[in-house]
């Protein structure tokens, strides 16, 4: 073949690197602090009107209640603005049975990474670990905006995946938090997280007897269970306490009510899925619509946050796909900085065009 017919082969050539699990590591994947800034520029944009992301359609088996015991798979795209300009979309099924049948974790997911001027895919990669850090920094930056500055307890129900990132983000995001305590209903998995973590993180994780321990004096909680039943009592929250509900019936709409503050990260997101507490206390008529915030809209000074160290206040995210493509960018960069990844062609030259 003579050059200029490979040139022109070549020129039509789409690649895009794949990336796995152990490649997203390499890149920096577990490095909190970059996740903290990936997923606060996400927040920024998406206060600023600067994302597009349609709401998530969910393939399940049944109802809602089934999304627990069933499992369930979720489809989330988005484009984010300003100086990142990219989109992207995370396909992650939930298996509840995986831990116990498969010694697996519930969840697993795929991203890819797109040029939006293109059109081409940029990346595919494993999307877990991104997932599971992005949803501990959003409760991070939660913490760091809504909990109270001095918090120095956290009470961590579930011993799971998300509570390990949940940790670590708000050790990270939290500066004098250094007394954990965690509670699951699997005790082997309750002593194992608490020696794990507190091995990890230098800070002193115990299990607790009940959920009810972790949680009184704690001023930050963490709920992230996959528990089929309400069990968290208002009254047990002390004075002052941010709880972050990251999973679905752990808190009855009936005790969400009594909290004084209400913040999502995007109602209309949590409207559609129609599964979060903050979406079925509305639905129920047991808080108005407008008692329920942003918290980008917080962050960027157009709907108050915190009032007064002693309010209690609920942070109940269902999970955005910006943090997701964000975080992926992020790790996808430190890649392609550091060689990681193998490159794969699309096609190497377009059957049609
Ligand atoms: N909102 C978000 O952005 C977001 C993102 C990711 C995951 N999640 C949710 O986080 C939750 C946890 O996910 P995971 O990957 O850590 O799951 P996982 O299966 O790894 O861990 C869940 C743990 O919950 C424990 N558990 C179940 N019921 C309990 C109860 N009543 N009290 C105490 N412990 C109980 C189980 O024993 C298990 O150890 C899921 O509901 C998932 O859907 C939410």
């Amino acid at each position: 073949m003579v050059q200029a017919e490979v040139n022109a082969l070549k020129s039509k050539t789409v690649e895009f690197i794949y990336l796995s699990q152990e490649e997203c590591i390499e890149a920096g994947g577990l490095d909190m602090k970059g996740t903290l800034q990936a997923i606060q520029k996400s927040y920024e944009l998406h206060g600023q009107k600067d994302v597009v992301q349609p709401s998530k359609p969910v393939i399940r088996w049944g109802g809602p209640e089934t999304e627990e015991t069933r499992g369930r798979i979720m489809t989330m795209p988005s484009y984010l603005g300003g100086d990142l300009h990219v989109a992207g979309m995370k396909w992650i099924p939930s298996m509840p049975q995986n831990p116990k049948n498969l010694g697996q974790p519930r969840a697993s997911a795929i991203i890819i990474l797109t040029d939006p001027d293109n059109g081409f895919p940029l990346a595919i990669m494993d999307g877990t670990i991104v997932s599971a850090m992005r949803t501990g920094a959003a409760t991070g930056i939660a913490a760091k905006y809504l909990a109270n500055p001095n918090s120095e307890t956290v009470g961590i129900i579930g011993a799971g995946v998300q509570s390990r990132t949940q940790l670590m983000a708000i050790v990270n995001a939290m500066p004098n938090v250094q007394h954990i305590k965690v509670f699951d209903l699997n005790a082997e998995k309750t002593q194992a997280f608490a020696e794990e973590m507190t091995a990890e993180l230098q800070v002193k994780v115990v299990p607790a007897a009940s959920a009810e321990e972790a949680i009184r004096e704690s001023d930050i909680v963490v709920t992230a269970t996959m528990s089929t039943f309400p069990y968290v009592k208002y009254e047990w929250l002390k004075e002052g306490a941010f709880h972050s509900e990251i999973s679905f019936w752990d808190t009855a709409p009936e005790e969400v009510q009594y909290y004084d503050r209400i913040i999502v990260d995007d109602y209309d997101h949590v409207e559609h899925h129609g599964v979060d507490v903050s979406y079925r206390a509305v639905a129920a008529g047991l808080v108005k619509r407008e008692e329920v915030s942003n918290l980008s809209d917080i962050m960027l000074g157009n709907a108050p946050g915190r009032t007064n160290e002693k309010e209690k206040i609920i942070f109940n995210p269902i999970g955005m796909s910006i943090h997701d493509v964000s975080e992926a960018y992020r790790v996808y960069q430190n890649a392609k900085k550091l060689g990681i990844g193998n490159s794969l062609p699309l096609w190497k030259h377009p059957h049609w065009s």
